[in-house]
């Protein structure tokens, strides 16, 4: 097992999983330590939704089919400014553009950039997807912050124990077909999804991780 230090390091979204199943002991271990996640006055105003299985299965086909159509959907929220700040989008389209450089797809192949998108619908074929949401009817700007570290809790639980996951803003333009999958779902905000599953071995896109900013960039010390 990886240390937490170890696993912050080691972690980078996995886009390409094996079928296997994560045992449920483990699952149960991962989100145990996920909910040991800080909120503001301890209120915990997460949700999370485990679909493997059938349902999965089922969730999978109907995210094809809706991609495919080109069928219009919305996002519970929005998750960025729009127009993002320049800086912020140069580096959003330098990650975009390095992962199709990485894949070998031209930025002119729009076949290709197309099915490079609709791996994100078929959760990177990942055995299992964690929903992460929180109430719809009662958040506020803070209440992302809190379910923010569930999700890291998530990520890096996985990591440390030889698993891997990719979050995943862009599905949920399907908010409200996960809505129809998922029981008792309707004053829940879905924030994102957490395809994880075991990396599988030797896979050329996993092994993209783009660069970060220098600290000098981002940090400052006042004293
Ligand atoms: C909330 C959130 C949503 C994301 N959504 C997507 C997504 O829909 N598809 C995808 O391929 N990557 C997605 N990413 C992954 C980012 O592209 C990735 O974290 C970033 O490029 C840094 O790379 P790394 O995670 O490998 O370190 C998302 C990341 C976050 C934190």
């Amino acid at each position: 097992m990886l240390t937490a230090l170890e696993a912050i390091n080691a972690r980078r979204s996995i886009r390409e999983f094996e079928s296997e199943l994560v045992p449920a002991d483990v699952v149960q271990q991962v989100v145990e330590a996920a909910g040991r996640a800080p909120s503001s006055k301890n209120t915990q105003p997460w949700q999370l939704i485990l679909v493997q299985g059938a349902a999965l299965e089922r969730l999978r086909a109907d995210f094809l089919a809706a991609f495919d159509a080109s069928r219009p959907g919305k996002p519970d929220y929005r998750y960025a400014p729009d127009p993002l700040p320049d800086a912020w989008m140069a580096r959003a389209r330098e990650t975009g553009f390095g992962i199709f450089k990485h894949k070998g797809i031209g930025r002119d192949d729009a076949e290709k950039r197309r099915a490079h998108d609709r791996e994100n619908f078929r959760f990177f074929g990942a055995p299992q997807v964690f929903f992460l949401g929180t109430q719809k009817s009662a958040h506020a700007h803070g209440t992302f912050l809190d379910c923010g570290f569930v999700l890291d809790n998530l990520m890096l639980a996985l990591t440390s124990l030889g698993y891997g996951s990719c979050p995943q803003f862009s599905i949920m333009v399907y908010a409200d077909l996960l809505r129809q999958h998922l029981p008792d779902s309707a004053d829940t905000l879905f924030i994102c999804g957490l395809p994880f599953g075991r990396p599988k071995p030797g896979s050329h896109v996993n092994a993209f991780q783009p660069a970060r900013l220098p600290l000098a960039d981002w940090f400052k010390v006042v004293e």
